[in-house]
């Protein structure tokens, strides 16, 4: 369970964007500003029927009054998005964590690259607003079936995306669908791409950009894809470099059980490897990396405890 500090929003209004996708804004109960953000950031909602997910924040910060997530209603999920379509009305209360962020826009890019698709738009629509704001380089490319299941039209049309913005609706016919190869077979100077969408999506797209460079792909998970094994794997130990000590962790344990077991709580939330809490400063050489948040720079200073392990026999942590 997450150790993490929650805070109270109420539901200010809900709309129906698509058949399948309803839009939350959340606000503070008494009115007072929210903890501010970055675009691209995602909150952990905790909802009725014991459930929690992580939503993007899809829209570019501005005083913080609220945030807005989407939310689509997934066929056959585990109970989350069923239950923020059903039993979450406007009006309710709804424990939410402060925001984080794992998907950053990088200051030193000069051209951003952003594709969405369907719901994967949401922290590319909040990332798209900022850089429209600073007079930044970008193109953001949007794919959805059909108009009709185009979630946040109005903010993806707004004068200030509009000259950015790539539309692409197939109409579920696979030959009107882009060619990602082509779309990512030359990459300009100092362009770093953004990529959020279902797993079909992202690992087209990880495929067509195979060429470019590990630290200008940017990618944010919904989910694990279904091959990840992010719990079991050979025994390791945990070298604790701060406490002088040594901590051993099962085949079939996580480092987070592991450390759990001896009195050292790490936060978790997703425990699949894609929201970032669980992860702390450590040997990233010596680390078999198992989470979909970590950029590859990143990977060389930070382990995720939630799924990664030791590439040998030991894994040394700053802990
Ligand atoms: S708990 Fe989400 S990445 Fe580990």
């Amino acid at each position: 369970m997450s150790l993490e500090r929650t805070l109270t929003v109420r539901v200010e209004r809900i709309s129906r964007q698509t058949p399948e996708i309803l839009a939350f804004e959340l606000a503070h109960p008494w009115g007072r500003p929210l903890p501010a953000y970055e675009a691209g950031a995602h909150i952990d909602v905790h909802m009725p029927g014991g459930f929690s997910r992580q939503y993007s924040l899809a829209r570019a910060p501005s005083g913080n009054a609220s945030y807005v997530i989407g939310v689509k209603r997934e066929v056959g999920s585990r109970g989350g998005s069923a239950s923020m379509h059903e039993r979450v009305r406007e009006g309710d209360l709804l424990p939410i964590s402060a925001p984080r962020n794992t998907f950053p826009l990088r200051e030193e890019a000069k051209h951003h690259l952003l594709l969405a698709g369907g719901i994967g738009m949401t922290p590319l629509l909040a990332m798209a607003q900022a850089l429209a704001a600073r007079g930044a380089d970008f193109t953001l490319c949007v794919f959805a079936r059909s108009e009709e299941h185009l979630a946040f039209a109005d903010a993806l049309r707004a004068p200030a995306l509009a000259p950015h913005l790539r539309l692409h609706l197939d109409q579920g016919d696979a030959s009107q669908r882009i060619d990602l190869r082509a779309l990512l077979a030359e990459r300009a100077p100092n362009t770093h791409l953004y990529v959020c969408g279902p797993g079909g999506f992202m690992q087209a797209v990880r495929d067509a950009a195979a060429h470019w460079p590990e630290d200008a792909l940017h990618t944010e998970y919904f989910a694990a894809p279904t091959d990840a094994n992010t719990t079991t794997g050979l025994p390791f130990t945990l070298k604790l470099a701060r406490r002088g000590i040594t901590v051993p962790v099962a085949a079939d344990q996580t480092a987070v059980d592991a450390l759990h077991e001896v009195g050292i709580d790490i936060p978790v939330s997703c425990q699949q490897g894609l929201c970032g809490t669980c992860v702390v400063e450590g040997d990233g050489e010596g680390a078999e990396h198992r989470d979909f948040c970590l950029t590859g720079s990143e990977r060389k200073t930070r382990v995720a405890l939630c799924c990664s392990r030791a590439k040998g026999q030991e894994l040394v942590l700053q802990l």
